[in-house]
Parts: structure tokens; C-alpha cells; sequence
């Protein structure tokens, strides 16, 4: 641990350990540098509960080498870590994105194995860890948020064997055929396994993870409990199972709702030339999207003549990500030059096929694009949930509007009455959006309505109570409460089903 990690007071009830912060470094035009607050549902979650709790967040600001003493935000201790320019290549671009994401994500992109890459996780998972160590008052819950950090929980409960620590992937865990390529598969089980309760999306991904467990390490699992036997042979029960995330809904009506975004809604309608359809896509700009067979299918539409420019558009944002890995450079490459050719082919001086946006936007202006568009295209390959489709389901509080919803992305296991696509059936793919653009409105809004239903039920904060109230159940047993291991009933849903995969 370092000097200055030892000089910041152990004393905080509830923390978050987050690659990154839940706040953004911006710099002015006068080269003053401020925090914004990034705009995720997690922070919405668990902001009541940091303020009832002394809560702190521990994560890296973005940028290299940014050496900065922990401040407060918003009610917020905010503990940041810095990572070099090389920490940046090793940790997080190459061993978090080009290595872990594409093999968590089905190797639709090839996985690289770099051992220097490893040794840098594994040492920045370490800063991370004792950074949580130093901040965390005796008895404390931690929380740590995804695949970046896989090898925390084990680390902190070497150091602090006081602590409840719980972690959550927010990305796929993939089948044991293919996690069993990682070199170092052993020891992600075990940094995961330091938790007292494994967060996955899906049913299927606590699955893959417990059978990992079985096929790589000694211990007995009893679905969902991992019996972790230590040298000593004291034992420990790790609870490994679904918590489905979600999104702050009302936060996305409430927005809906207000008449100047309404109002932004036309304005875009207009300013597309005012088709019949708006077809819309959302999506970081990563090859797990299928942003690329949704273009394929919408090409093919227009040059059938199945559908026409003058009613049809599709707007397409695709928001700059992992800007310097290869993958996604050569991405960007190949969707812009597909964009660019259907642009090209079917345009017209008054109607362009594709509006296509490189950029993030504010989240108002998202909620417009929600409102504005008939149909919202989510086309992944391989997504861990996918909250894009949550957030058109909870803008939508006209009850209109139609989710064509691939069976890949975690939300298909919820969000049932959207249309369900296999991306890569190009021709299913192609009728499915012709379905929806035709869909009679009393179809689309009896959907739309269960939909709704479902998102508005299962919120963000649901998701973060449910996953806590285990949390707080696992720390109860460790104290000796033998009743403390039964779930809470609404949790039992996802015991029962049988796993998917
Ligand atoms: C996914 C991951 C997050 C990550 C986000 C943005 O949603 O699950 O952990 O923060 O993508 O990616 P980035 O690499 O920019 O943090």
C-alpha cells in the first residue's frame, strides 16, 4: 500500500470500486479542469444509498496519470486512481478490451493473449484493491462493478477479511468451451471467488460461471452457492446467481414527458424530411453491437424496393468507443464505408437513407430520438443486457413505438413482447423490420404497454436493493445467523428456471 493510500481514513460504510468514476474530468476552453457527472443508471441507483451510508467511489478518471487527492461530489467521496500511459494500453486497452471483452463476448472478435498484459492487470487490480482497503471503515460493504476488475475480490479479502464484498459483471460470462482459451482462467475464478456474492445478467452467465467452477477449481457448488474451502479448511459460501440490471425508468418518463423534449421530437421528424418510418439504432460503436448486420438488412430493403427512401430512414448513433484498439478502429472503417455506399445508392436530393452520428449525446437528446422514432433496432451479436432497449421501453409512456430486440442481449429475457431476431438471419431480420414498420397500432401498444410494465417494475434501484439485501444476508451468516442464507422470495424467480445456455 502506498504512503498516500495510508494517509485517507478508513472510514467509509459502503464503497464502489468502478474501473471508472462516476464522474467525467472536463477541461474549459480557459484550460480549467472541473467533474461532471457521468449520466449512468449505477450512479442513479446507488446514490441513496451513498448518502444514507458514508459512501465513496474508487475508480480511474479517464485520462492518463491523473494523480488527484480524493474530493467530494454531490454528497460522493470520490477516491481516484491513476494509471500511466502504459497502464492504459496494458490494463485497460489490451487486457480489459482485447482480451477479456472479446472472449466474454463469444470471440466475435479474436481474443489477443499478451502476458505483459496480465502482469499489468493483475498489478493495477492490486492498486484498486488497496485503494478500496484503505477507505473502507471495519465491517464495510464493498461493491465491485465488472470485468476490469476481476481479481479485486480476492485481493481485498486478503487484506480486509472484515469485509462484505460483492461483485457484479455487467458483461456476458461465456460458455466454459470458451473461457477455458484464457490462459490464466484459474485465477480469475479465484479473484472472483474472494467475493461473498457473484453478480451475473443472466441465468445462463451465473450458469457458465458455475460450471467453470467445477470444471477449474475443487470446490462443491450447490446452484447457486459456491463452497469456497480454504488451506485451513474453514469454509465459505460464495452465492454465485442472476440480478438482472436495469435503468433509473422514471427518470427516462419524467424526461419524456417534459413538453420542450416533445417538442425536440418533431423538430428531428422534421428535419428527416418527415418519413412515414423512423427506424433508430443506439449503440456504442463495438463489433458485439451488430451495427453492421443491421445496415446489411436495411440495404437490402432499399435495393429490393421493399421499402423507399422517401418513407423509411434510419438514424444511426454510434457513440466513439476504445477509440485506439484495432478492433474498433477497423470497425469504424468498415460501418462508415457501408454507410457511406447506401447513402450513396439510394439518397435523394430532399431524403437521406441513414443519418449517422459519430458522437454521445446529452441524455434529453436521447429521449427525443426515443420519442421520435417508430422503431428501435437492437441487433447484438452478444450483449451482457443492453440498456438502450430499457430506455426506449421507458421513454415510450405514449405507448407506441416497436422494440425489434436480438434473443443475444440479456433484456430478451425479460422484454418478451418486443419482436426477437437472430441478427445473423439476414432475411429474418429484414421481414421482422418490415413487420414492425406495417405493425397496426393497437398491436403496438398492447406490446408496448407489457413492456413497460416489466421495465417500470424492475428498475435500477430494485436491481441494487435485491443485490444488497443478498449482500447484507451473506454478511449476516458469516456472523453466525445459520437462517440467513435463504433468499429473499422475489429473488427465487431466477433459482428455479433452468439455465438457458
Ligand atoms: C460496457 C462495460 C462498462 C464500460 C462501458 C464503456 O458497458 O460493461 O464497464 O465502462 O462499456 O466502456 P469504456 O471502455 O469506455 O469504459
Amino acid at each position: 500500500m502506498s504512503d498516500s493510500m495510508q494517509l485517507i481514513p478508513a472510514e467509509y460504510d459502503f464503497v464502489v470500486v468502478s474501473n471508472r468514476l462516476p464522474v467525467d474530468r472536463v477541461t474549459d476552453s480557459e484550460g480549467v479542469a472541473s467533474w461532471t457527472r457521468s449520466p449512468g443508471g449505477l450512479v442513479t441507483a446507488l446514490e441513496p444509498v451513498m448518502r444514507e451510508a458514508d459512501g465513496a467511489w474508487v475508480g480511474w478518471g479517464g485520462q492518463p496519470d491523473l494523480e488527484i487527492e480524493p474530493f467530494e461530489n454531490n454528497g460522493i467521496h470520490i477516491v481516484p486512481i491513476a494509471l500511466s500511459a502504459s497502464e492504459i494500453e496494458e490494463f485497460y486497452e489490451g487486457f480489459s478490451n482485447d482480451t477479456l471483452w472479446p472472449l466474454y463476448h463469444d470471440v466475435i472478435s479474436s481474443p489477443a493473449y499478451h502476458r505483459e498484459w496480465w502482469e499489468s492487470y493483475v498489478k493495477v487490480n492490486q492498486r484498486f484493491a488497496d485503494a478500496a482497503a484503505a477507505v473502507s471503515a471495519q465491517g464495510a460493504v464493498v461493491w465491485v462493478q465488472d470485468y476490469q476488475l476481476q481479481l479485486v475480490p480476492k485481493m481485498l479479502r486478503e487484506i480486509r477479511p472484515d469485509l462484505t464484498i460483492g461483485f457484479f459483471d455487467h458483461i456476458p460470462f461465456p460458455p466454459y468451451g470458451i473461457y477455458s482459451q484464457l490462459p490464466w482462467r484459474t485465477q480469475i475464478l479465484e479473484g472472483l471467488l474472494g467475493a461473498d456474492v457473484i453478480g451475473f445478467q443472466r441465468v445462463a452467465d451465473a450458469g457458465n460461471f458455475l460450471r467453470a467452477v467445477r470444471r477449474l477449481t475443487p470446490f462443491v457448488t450447490k446452484n447457486p452457492v459456491v463452497e469456497v474451502t480454504s488451506d485451513s479448511q474453514q469454509t465459505r459460501r460464495v452465492i454465485a446467481r442472476a440480478f438482472p440490471i436495469s435503468i433509473d425508468a422514471k427518470g427516462f418518463e419524467e424526461l419524456a414527458r417534459d413538453p420542450k423534449i416533445q417538442e425536440r421530437a418533431r423538430e428531428i421528424r422534421e428535419g428527416l424530411g418527415n418519413p412515414r418510418t423512423v427506424m433508430l439504432g443506439v449503440d456504442r460503436l463495438d463489433y458485439t453491437k451488430g451495427i453492421g448486420h443491421r445496415l446489411k438488412a436495411f440495404g437490402e430493403l432499399l435495393a429490393e424496393g421493399r421499402i423507399d427512401v422517401q418513407d423509411v430512414t434510419l438514424v444511426q448513433v454510434a457513440s466513439p468507443s476504445r477509440e485506439r484498439v484495432a478492433a474498433y478502429m477497423q470497425l469504424r472503417d468498415e460501418i462508415e464505408l457501408t454507410v457511406g455506399r447506401i447513402n450513396g445508392d439510394f439518397a435523394t436530393m430532399s431524403h437521406t437513407a441513414i443519418s449517422y452520428h459519430h458522437h454521445g449525446y446529452p441524455r434529453e437528446e436521447m429521449v427525443a430520438l426515443y420519442l421520435a422514432a417508430d422503431v428501435l433496432l437492437v441487433t447484438a451479436l452478444r450483449d451482457g443486457m443492453n440498456l438502450v432497449a430499457k430506455e426506449y421501453v421507458a421513454s415510450r409512456f405514449d405507448d407506441d413505438g416497436v422494440l425489434i430486440l436480438s434473443e443475444f442481449t440479456g433484456a430478451s429475457d425479460e422484454l418478451k413482447k418486443a419482436l426477437l431476431i437472430n441478427p445473423h438471419d439476414i432475411d429474418g431480420l429484414k421481414d421482422t423490420m418490415l413487420q414492425a414498420i406495417a405493425m397496426p397500432k393497437k398491436e403496438r401498444q398492447a406490446r408496448m404497454r407489457s413492456l413497460r410494465k416489466r421495465v417500470n417494475e424492475n428498475d435500477v434501484a430494485r436491481w441494487s436493493s435485491n443485490f444488497l439485501k443478498t449482500l447484507e444476508q451473506a454478511r449476516a451468516s458469516h456472523n453466525g445467523d445459520e437462517t440467513a442464507m435463504e433468499l429473499p422470495d422475489e429473488l427465487e424467480w431466477t433459482v428455479d428456471r433452468r439455465w438457458t445456455n
